[in-house]
């Protein structure tokens, strides 16, 4: 059975969080969101992930992407979690800038498809992995990651994603390997010569390949 798919509505759950019960709609309100999920609370991974999360909160915010964390565990655990994260950035405040939600009885985890089969609690029960969901303001799914409970996720990484999905959700263009925001990007193969001159007048620029096919058209959005 596939999970969530792209362009899937992403569902309304509610949930309790450290920042009390939420719906996730109401919560998103009209912003971008990113959901991403944590094996448990209390382990060393998670804990650098909520850490860096929480010093690039900023930049999240400036993109105008609300940030909630998932762990399968209490909004107790959470809070109490929360001080050791914020003392690991030697940060004097002790709260998260963006809240967690309780999935202390794997029902969001399940409902996701986010449980890692290889990966046990004490009692045998399966942690979850790490996964991320960005979600447009028109709430539909936009990118999801799936990693194992044992790989970090790189938060640069998904700071960057955000930026060439908001990119090409303004403009008829699609972000090369390795791009980063300021770099060119390419014009996406549907748009006709005709209608990449109009639509980009900064310029077009191919690269000949043996095909002859032009297709590898570079622009400056
Ligand atoms: C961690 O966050 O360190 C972790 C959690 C579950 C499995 C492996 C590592």
């Amino acid at each position: 059975m596939p999970g969530l798919l792209l362009g899937d509505e992403f569902p309304n759950f509610e949930a309790d969080t450290t920042i009390g019960r939420i719906k996730l709609h109401d919560f998103l309100g009209s912003s971008w969101g990113i959901l991403f999920s944590h094996p448990k609370d209390f382990t060393p991974v998670c804990t650098t992930e909520l850490a860096c999360a929480s010093r690039v909160s900023d930049e999240f915010e400036k993109r105008g992407v609300k940030m909630i964390a998932l762990s399968i565990d209490s909004v107790e655990d959470h809070r109490n979690w929360s001080k050791d994260v914020m003392a690991f950035n030697d940060a004097t405040e002790t709260t998260l800038p963006f809240p967690i939600i309780a999935d202390d009885k794997r029902e969001l985890s399940v409902q996701l498809g986010m449980l890692d089969p290889d990966e046990m609690d004490s009692e045998g029960l399966p942690l979850t992995a790490r996964c991320v969901f960005v979600i447009g303001p028109d709430k539909k799914l936009k990118l999801s990651i799936l990693y194992p409970a044992t790989t970090g996720r790189n938060f640069d990484e998904l700071l960057r994603v955000i930026d060439s999905l908001q990119l090409t959700a303004r403009k008829k263009v699609a972000t090369p390997v390795n791009w980063k925001p300021g770099e060119e990007v390419m014009v996406i193969p549907s748009l006709s010569e005709a209608e990449a001159t109009v639509l980009f007048p900064n310029g077009v620029t191919s690269k000949e390949l043996p095909s002859g096919k032009n297709y590898l058209r570079y622009t400056q959005p």
